[in-house]
């Protein structure tokens, strides 16, 4: 039976003990990680968040507490005081391996059943299966150390913003619906049948209100939720370090967003950012990288080889090239003898999943020069792609080409990540962190038939690009910036529009009726006529940034309890059917409607 802890009161954590100890008695409590039975000794591994300790029981151990730790199991929950003692065979593995507890007192506080894996790092263990299991995979030493890690982050964040005169205030989560971005997640009203409030997908909208409402500095750990299709470093309910702040520029928002980032840094990981950051405006990034998001961890930069092809005859290129596309290429450098042929086909398939028809190719290995395209072109149009992408002997040439660029940017910048994996081109000893800054102020959406905001509409167009809102809305920039770290958009922001006229003006300009604007954002365009300050700010995502300091590749693995592919709950099993009786409070029926797989 399982016993109380009435009298026994933990004195140490298990992780905690040390030779200095030795002499000492104490109580630790914990889970049994590991029980050795040697007949007359028995030897029990006691773990904690703080790490494990040794409890060792023999032929001068009471017999009715040796009894009990022969009977102790797998996670069994036991209280344990003994005194600290040298131990004679010591572990160098374990921080406390050169000691142990001979024990006096034992109390098995709690039994357990045989978990379904063992609770240790690293253990084999299929992802489902942790899921499922979440509280037993939550005491994994990688799992404490890691939400330890989170809570710190988070304590830096409100240190951070605290010395820098930033209020933290909350907003609601019952919001309205204002979709644009991501898909909202809906509550329904009781007390409004067939109305619904929806969950923030960010605090955008109240922040500025603060702003007008003269707080001047805020800040938040907020929680946000969108209802978008998951990706490893997406969830749909997630956490943002979030700030706003008035009477300010670009300038000022990135130097607290830099203070803040070396902040962070230093204080979990003793490392010491250089700042300011480096910059690359959008065009430069996308040019250079093919991405919004470069990891500069690497090289592997494109090269636009579209002036050296734009009279060739090959018709894929010259047709790209003519619809206003490119043709674009990355070297990989004397790595030709590396790469099969075989390989090489692999990625060609593979780079269509980004929309590229095919994947061209030169390859220069010491066997002989092979190449998909050049018997296609003239000598001088060959030789002036190699000499562009600067090719000598031993390398691999890669070229796109597309009508669309976005489609040569996205499939160049994704191969370029994939061959740095492959080849292990990314340099891992120094984080390298970025602003990409001047992003578009709008992106056409295909399926809408219309401009969409690429970062939201609230977002201010940069004054020198005004003239262009309606004529040329594809070249206005806007003043947006994001914060790249590793390859991953940690964070972003941008000024907003504190002024009614140019905020109405940017709604139409997002084809969104003055009518639909009010019904939608009427609150915010109210406010704005009532003196709101210039205004800006950015929020980071709180797991992309574990993420990145961590070294974490999945999101799941930084957050507690987090949700599958499907956005299901696998250990709770949410969402669930609700009673009609819910329902009809709410005034909802359902249409039947196909389940979505488990992933
Ligand atoms: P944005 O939409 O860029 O900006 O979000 C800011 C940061 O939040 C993180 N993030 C996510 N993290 C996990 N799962 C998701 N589904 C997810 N979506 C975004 C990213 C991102 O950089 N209100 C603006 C900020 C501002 O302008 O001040 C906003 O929400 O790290």
């Amino acid at each position: 039976m399982a016993e109380f802890i009435t009298g026994m009161k933990r004195t140490h954590y298990c992780g905690e003990l040390r030779p200095a100890h030795i002499g000492s008695t104490v109580t630790v409590c914990g889970w049994v990680q590991r029980q050795r039975d040697l007949g007359q000794l028995i030897f029990i591994d006691l773990r904690d968040r703080t790490g494990i300790v040794q409890l060792a029981f023999d032929d001068s151990t009471d017999r009715e507490i040796f009894k009990k730790a022969f009977s102790a199991r797998s996670e069994y929950v036991l209280a344990a005081t003994g005194v600290v003692r040298e131990r004679t065979s010591k572990n160098p593995e374990l921080p406390t391996g050169d000691i142990e507890l001979e024990v006096t007192a034992l109390r098995v506080l709690a039994k357990s059943e045989t978990p379904p894996f063992a609770i240790e790092e690293n253990s084999p263990v299929q992802k489902e299966t942790r899921l499922r299991y979440r509280f037993l995979d939550l005491r994994r030493p990688d799992m404490q150390r890691t939400l330890q890690a989170r809570h710190r982050l988070v304590k830096v964040a409100h240190d951070f913003f605290d010395e820098n005169g930033f209020l933290e205030i909350e907003t609601p989560d019952l919001v309205k619906s204002t979709p644009e971005g991501a898909r909202d997640y809906l509550v329904p009203s009781r007390v409004f049948p067939g109305k619904f409030f929806a969950l923030p997908q960010s605090p955008q909208l109240y922040k500025q209100l603060l702003m007008v409402s003269g707080f001047d500095r805020y800040m938040q750990i907020a929680r946000c939720f969108r209802d978008e299709d998951l990706r490893a470093d997406r969830q749909p309910e997630f956490t943002q370090i979030d700030f706003e702040m008035s009477f300010v520029d670009q300038e000022d928002v990135m130097a607290i967003g830099e203070g803040f980032i070396r902040a962070a840094y230093k204080k979990m990981l003793d490392i010491d950012i250089p700042t300011p950051l480096p910059r690359l405006t959008w065009k430069e990034a996308m040019d250079r990288f093919g991405s919004d998001k470069p990891d500069l961890r690497f090289g592997l930069e494109l090269s636009d080889v579209s002036g050296d092809l734009k009279n060739t005859e090959f018709r894929v290129f010259r047709g790209a090239i003519d619809a206003g596309g490119s043709v674009r290429g990355i070297n990989l450098k004397g790595l030709a003898d590396q790469l099969s042929r075989k390989e090489i086909d692999k990625l060609g398939e593979w780079i269509k999943t980004y929309g590229a028809k095919g994947l061209a190719w030169t390859r220069l290995a010491s066997t002989g020069e092979t190449s998909s395209y050049e018997k296609f072109l003239s000598a001088e149009e060959a030789a002036a792609v190699r000499k562009t992408l600067g090719a000598e002997p031993g390398d691999v040439l890669f070229l796109v080409a597309s009508d669309e660029n976005s489609v040569v940017y996205a499939s160049l910048g994704a191969l370029r990540c994939q061959l740095a994996r492959k080849f292990n081109l990314i340099d891992k000893s120094q984080p390298k962190l970025l602003w990409v800054t001047d992003f578009p102020m709008f992106e056409y959406s295909k399926e809408e038939g219309r401009w969409m905001a690429m970062h939201h509409p609230f977002t201010m167009p940069n004054p020198e690009d005004l003239d262009k809102l309606e004529s040329d809305p594809g070249s206005v920039r806007s003043i947006a910036y994001d914060m790249v770290i590793n390859g991953y958009e940690a964070g972003g922001g941008s000024i907003r529009i504190h002024d009614t006229e140019l905020q109405e003006r940017m709604l139409e300009a997002l084809g969104i009726s003055p009518e639909k604007a009010q019904e939608r954002f009427g609150f915010l365009l109210n406010a704005l006529k009532y003196g709101a300050p210039p205004h800006g700010g950015m929020a980071w995502g709180l797991e992309r940034l574990v993420m990145v300091l961590l070294d974490i590749d999945d999101m799941r693995d930084v957050i507690a309890f987090p949700k599958v592919a499907s956005s299901a709950d696998l250990m709770s099993d949410a969402p669930n059917d609700v009673d009609l009786d819910q329902l009809s409070d709410l005034g909802i029926g359902i249409l039947p409607k196909e389940q979505p797989k488990e992933s």
